[in-house]
Parts: structure tokens; C-alpha cells; sequence
């Protein structure tokens, strides 16, 4: 088969590291890729809203199998339009992405089929949201309604910081058009966990647990990012706690799509809190989560593009997902100053010692090659370093020896992902 991803992070590196895996793929393309991802795949220098390359480049290729990764083109209706040109695509479609693409939405959906998430209110005017505020319970949570790359949440202590808020998402338009509708949410306490999942329309199949440290800052301090790192499996999803949420959330979750015409396939990345009450749904994705992919399939056993090709036909039920009894830590090696300002550019040294070493990876994302075919830094995010282990702690010390393998200039990390693991 001949397969094309779009894409150019860390999520997409471990991707294609993985189909390249798959004795299915003769040939991988990634667009637009990076660095890292050229070493498993052509890099195709398109970009992932261009849709019309995008499909016309898959049309000349004769790509069998194209996997859209990040959220803006699902939302867009990148596999629609790849589905209109004749060709096979994985992912949601557009009127299933807007499980991420529209806050509202999501939190309409789960109040109507009854899944358990915080308790909210949505408005399309700031002075509609200022009166509310007035007598609202602090803290409270405000969201920008659309697309703002993870950062369009503000947690807000006190009135004062909700008025201001409101300002920033919906007069100041620090998100954009993601700002015109909000959503304010109650607050909610409690660990966090990320669950992955497969989905073909009716079945879903869930992935091992996560967890992410978005925090650009140890202790959880500082602004907040993408991600920082990652750890799988979360120790604080129980076997209880999994029981529930399969009942009450996931495959509700999948019913509810179906029910209102929005049948879903593709990835639904289910944000969890484990508050005292139960967990609750923070949000939902409609992708794989970054960095939380980089810690998930180098555990999984499965041939990943079977599992994508069942779920497009629609036969995820007869798929058995298996992971590797063992535990993995991603160390994100970020430029100084992100998610703010940051110098790009810099050559990055030491990669190589990754090459030999079983169980250590370094996924890219924020790379390319300079003028002189050097691997330079290119993002606020730049590496990804993995490392598994028998257990959490193992793969903790593995993924911080290996994260002193690379050098380069500005590079900053957390040095605190997966403490909490000491905890459990
Ligand atoms: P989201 O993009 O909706 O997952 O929000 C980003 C982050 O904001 C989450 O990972 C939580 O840390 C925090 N957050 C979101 N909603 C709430 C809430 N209702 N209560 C407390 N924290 C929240
Ligand atoms: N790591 C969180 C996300 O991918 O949205």
C-alpha cells in the first residue's frame, strides 16, 4: 500500500514511525513531515490546509490509505474532501470533527445523552457573559468555543479575572473567531487522564491511558502549552474507573454521534478529570493527542494500519487492540521561551545515539534541515524523547538519562513529567 499522512509534529513522527512499521506499506509519504519524520517517510512540502494539493498530490501518487492527524484540517473537512476526490481517508469527517471543533457543541451533546462533564453555560455576547458572571460561583472556567490550540481555556479565580477573560476571548479576539461564542464552566478538581480511542461509526475500542503536563513550567506553574510530556499507563485509572467511563462515557459517546447523524470514525481522545464525584469529561479530540501518541504506540502491538482500515470499514468489533504489559515517559525538549517567544534555527547534535538504542526514541517536533542539510530546530515544541520501561519508573529515569543525549541551543524541559507517578 502506498500511505500518506498530514501532518508535521511530534504526533505525526510517531505515526509514521509506526505505519512505517506495518508490512502492508510500501510507501509512506508524510506533508508536509519534518526531520525527523523524513527518516521514515518522503516529505511532501505541502501544507496541511491545502486541501486541493493535498488531494491532487494523493491522486498522482495513487495513495491508498491518507491519515489526517491534526485537528484544523479535520475540522475543515479534510477527509471529506480526499472522500469527494475518490479517495480513502482516516478520520472523522467534518460534521463529526466538530466533537473538538465547537466546545458548545460537545457540551450540548453530553448534557443531552446525559454524560457525566461540568455543569456550563454558552453565550455569543460579552454582555450576556458579564451579567452571568455576576453571580456565578468562583472559580470558573471560560473557553473559547472554536479551534485555539489548546490554549483558549482561562481559569479564572475571581470575578475580577472573569470580567478580564471575557475581554481577552471575546473583545480582544486573542483566539480569533474561536472566541465569538463561549462556554463558562464550573470548576472541577481532580487527577486528569487522557484516554485514546478507536473508532468505525458504532464500535469503539479503547487505547491505554495517558497522561499529559500542559504547564509550561515544573510544579505545574507557567502557562499553558501543547504539552510538556507525557506517561502510560496512568496509574490512577483504575480498573473501576474504566469500567465507568465505558458505560457512561465512551461508548455514549459513540451512540450519541450516530443518533445525531454525525457518525463518528476516526480517533475520539477522551480528556477525563477524576473529580470525588466520578470522572467527568473535560473534552473530547477528535485526533490523537500530542504528546500523549508518542507514549501510547510505542506500547501498542497492534499493525496500526489495520486497525485505521478497520475502522473506516466499519469493523472495529472484530479487531483486539493489545499493548505491551510495560510503561513509557515522554520528555518534551522545548525552545526557551515557549509557548511565548522563541528563537528557532539551531543545530540540534547527539540524535544519532538514539539509532541503536532499543526502547529510547526521539520524535520530532519542531525540526528541519538547514541549508547545509543540517537538523535544525523549528518550533516552540522541538523533540520528543521516549523511553520505555517495565514499569513508570523505569521508563521515567530511561526518558530523562536519554533527554541529555541531545544538545542544542535554548533547549528547556519540565524536569518534573511523571512525578506523580511516586505518588501512586
Ligand atoms: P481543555 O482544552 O478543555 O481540556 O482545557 C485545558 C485544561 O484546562 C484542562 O486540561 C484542565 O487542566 C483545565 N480545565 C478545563 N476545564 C476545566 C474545568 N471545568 N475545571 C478545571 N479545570 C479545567
Ligand atoms: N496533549 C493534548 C492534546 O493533544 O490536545
Amino acid at each position: 500500500m502506498k500511505v500518506l499522512i498530514v501532518g508535521g509534529g511530534g504526533r505525526e513522527h510517531a505515526i509514521a514511525w509506526k505505519v512505517a512499521q506495518s508490512p502492508k506499506v510500501e510507501k509512506l509519504y508524510c506533508a508536509p513531515g519534518n526531520a525527523g519524520i523524513a527518516r521514515v517517510a518522503e516529505c511532501v512540502n505541502i501544507g496541511v490546509m491545502d486541501f486541493e494539493k493535498l488531494t491532487a498530490f494523493a491522486k498522482e501518487k495513487e495513495i491508498d490509505l491518507t491519515i489526517v492527524a491534526p485537528d484544523d484540517p479535520l475540522a475543515a473537512g479534510a477527509v471529506d474532501a480526499f472522500e469527494a476526490a475518490g479517495l480513502r481517508a482516516f478520520g472523522p469527517r467534518k460534521d463529526a470533527a466538530i466533537l473538538e471543533g465547537s466546545k458548545a457543541f460537545s457540551k450540548d451533546l453530553m448534557k443531552k445523552y446525559g454524560i457525566p462533564t461540568a455543569a456550563y453555560e454558552t453565550f455569543d455576547s460579552p454582555e450576556a457573559a458579564l451579567t452571568y458572571l455576576e453571580t456565578a460561583d468562583m472559580p470558573i472556567v471560560l473557553k473559547a468555543d472554536g479551534l485555539a490550540l489548546g490554549k483558549g481555556v482561562l481559569i479564572c479565580n475571581t470575578l475580577k479575572e472573569a470580567r478580564e477573560g471575557v475581554r481577552t476571548l471575546m473583545l480582544d479576539k486573542q483566539f480569533g473567531s474561536a472566541g465569538n461564542r463561549i462556554v463558562a464552566e464550573e470548576f472541577m478538581t481532580g487527577r486528569e487522564v487522557s484516554v485514546l480511542s478507536f473508532v468505525d461509526g458504532k464500535n469503539i475500542q479503547i487505547m491505554t491511558s495517558a497522561q499529559d503536563h500542559k504547564r509550561a513550567k515544573d510544579g505545574d506553574q507557567g502557562l499553558n502549552t501543547g504539552g510538556m510530556g507525557t506517561f502510560s499507563p496512568s496509574p490512577f485509572y483504575t480498573e473501576e474507573i474504566d469500567a465507568f467511563c465505558r458505560e457512561h462515557i465512551y461508548q455514549p459517546t459513540v451512540d450519541a454521534m450516530r443518533e445525531e447523524g454525525r457518525e463518528f470514525k476516526g480517533i475520539i481522545f477522551f480528556g477525563l478529570m477524576l473529580t470525588e464525584k466520578g470522572p467527568r469529561v473535560l473534552e473530547y479530540n477528535a485526533r490523537f493527542g500530542d504528546p500523549e501518541t508518542q507514549v501510547v504506540l510505542p506500547r501498542m502491538k497492534n499493525d496500526l494500519v489495520e486497525v485505521f482500515e478497520a475502522c473506516i470499514d466499519g469493523t472495529l468489533d472484530q479487531v483486539q487492540l493489545e499493548f505491551e504489559d510495560n510503561a513509557a515517559v515522554c520528555v518534551v525538549l522545548a525552545s526557551e521561551g515557549y509557548p511565548e517567544h522563541y528563537e528557532k534555527g539551531y543545530v540540534i547534535s547527539g540524535l544519532e545515539r538514539f539509532e541503536n538504542a532499543k526502547g529510547y526514541y526521539v520524535f520530532h517536533a519542531g525540526s528541519k534541515f538547514d541549508e547545509e542539510g543540517r537538523t535544525v530546530t523549528n518550533g516552540g515544541r522541538v523533540l520528543g524523547v521516549t523511553a520505555v520501561g517495565r514499569d513508570l519508573k523505569e521508563a521515567r529515569a530511561g526518558a530523562y538519562q536519554a533527554a541529555e543525549w541531545v544538545e542544542f541551543d535554548n533547549k528547556y524541559m519540565r524536569h518534573d513529567i511523571g512525578k506523580a507517578i511516586e505518588e501512586a
